[in-house]
């Protein structure tokens, strides 16, 4: 059995977990700085690194603890180096450097994206989750804050780049309409939420389906909400905040789903794995898995936000293929999948 902490703090959650043999979760804590960054509307970096300095001690012993483990007993360290916000990566790449070169472990450097697709791999029991035999080609939707990309996973660690955003990321465009609307960070839950009672018809908002490709933008539909939002005087309440917001996430999710619907068809995928803070957003599931011909997963819900679990599964695919990090291991924010 192998053993692995795996530590994440490239934007704003400090996470450690330690997970077993790429799938049992032993224990998975986040802390989350929602709360530091809701009064600015959005991640404040320079406060982000120094929460994380705080957070991280506290949040790998507890890992520990509640995997009732001692540090002798894992077999390797693992860490998120890339992408995300410099400063953030900087402290877990830290702490998990000195705690391996401490304890003679293994070091392992994840791919952030890459661990949001291993999210699939965890053993789970949720609705609509991944079973525990994946077959290849799959075909990857990794939609956050950061990030929207359309991924075909050939293998393990093999992946080929279909497209992505050339603008804002999907769940950066949930937070930027939320704070446009006046609901609080971050914006993609508060939207699902007050959509629930709108309707999603009720302003025809641009699809950005720049012709045939797999690339995406959600700069001109921002543009569209901000153009409503100003037709009033006061903030948008009620009935017409409602269907804001169902409008605005009927736009997104039906670029995204046709897109991911278009791919799996065109690939012959196996299956689509939504990964990412967004696929936790319900629309987005329900309508890619009423389109997309192959079968579709999604982790639940926690585990679909940033986590250190993930960041474990996907470390043990390159801990058994015998892949180190060196101790010169550097954080690298614009780090790619493909
Ligand atoms: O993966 P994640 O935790 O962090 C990054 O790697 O960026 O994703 C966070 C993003 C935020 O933009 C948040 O608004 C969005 O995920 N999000 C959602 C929902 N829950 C989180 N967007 C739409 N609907 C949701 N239910
Ligand atoms: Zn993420």
């Amino acid at each position: 059995m192998t053993r692995i902490l795996a530590i994440e703090t490239s934007c704003d959650e400090t996470a450690a977990a330690v997970i077993a043999n790429g799938r049992h979760i032993l224990s998975n804590v986040v802390a989350s700085q929602i709360e530091l960054h809701a009064q600015y509307g959005g991640i404040f970096p320079e406060i982000a690194s120094r929460a994380h300095v705080e957070a991280i001690v506290p949040v790998i012993e507890r890992a520990m603890r509640e995997a009732h483990l001692g540090l002798d007993d894992l077999d390797a360290v693992a860490v998120t180096y890339g992408p995300g916000l410099a400063g953030s990566l900087l402290v877990g790449v830290n702490a998990a450097k000195g705690l391996a070169l401490g304890r003679d472990l293994p070091l392992i450097g994840v791919n952030h994206l890459e661990a949001h697709i291993y999210a699939h791999w965890l053993a789970v029991e949720s609705e609509g989750s991944a079973p525990e035999k994946l077959e290849f080609p799959l075909l990857a939707l990794i939609v956050s804050g950061g990030h929207t990309e359309l991924m075909i996973m050939r293998g393990h660690g093999q992946y080929e780049y279909l497209g992505g955003t050339l603008d804002d990321a999907a769940g950066e465009a949930f937070d930027k309409v939320g704070r446009l609307l006046g609901l609080a960070y971050p914006g993609g839950p508060e939207i699902q939420k007050t959509a629930q009672k709108g309707n999603p018809a009720a302003f025809d908002f641009p699809r950005a389906w720049l012709d045939d490709g797999y690339d995406f933008s959600f700069s001109g539909l921002k543009t569209a909400v901000l153009r409503e939002v100003q037709k009033y005087n006061d903030p948008p309440q009620g009935h017409l905040l409602a269907n804001l917001a169902a409008s605005f996430q009927a736009s997104v999710v039906d670029v995204l789903s046709a897109k991911t619907a278009r791919a799996a068809e065109e690939f012959g995928v196996t299956a689509a794995l939504l990964c990412g803070g967004v696929s936790a957003n319900h629309l987005l599931r329900v309508e890619t898995g009423e389109r997309v011909g192959a079968p579709v997963y999604c982790p639940p819900t926690f585990l679909c936000t940033d986590n250190g679990a993930m960041v474990g599964a996907c470390a043990h695919q390159h801990f058994v293929a015998g892949r180190r990090a060196g101790w010169d291991l550097d954080v690298v924010p614009g780090l790619r999948l493909a």
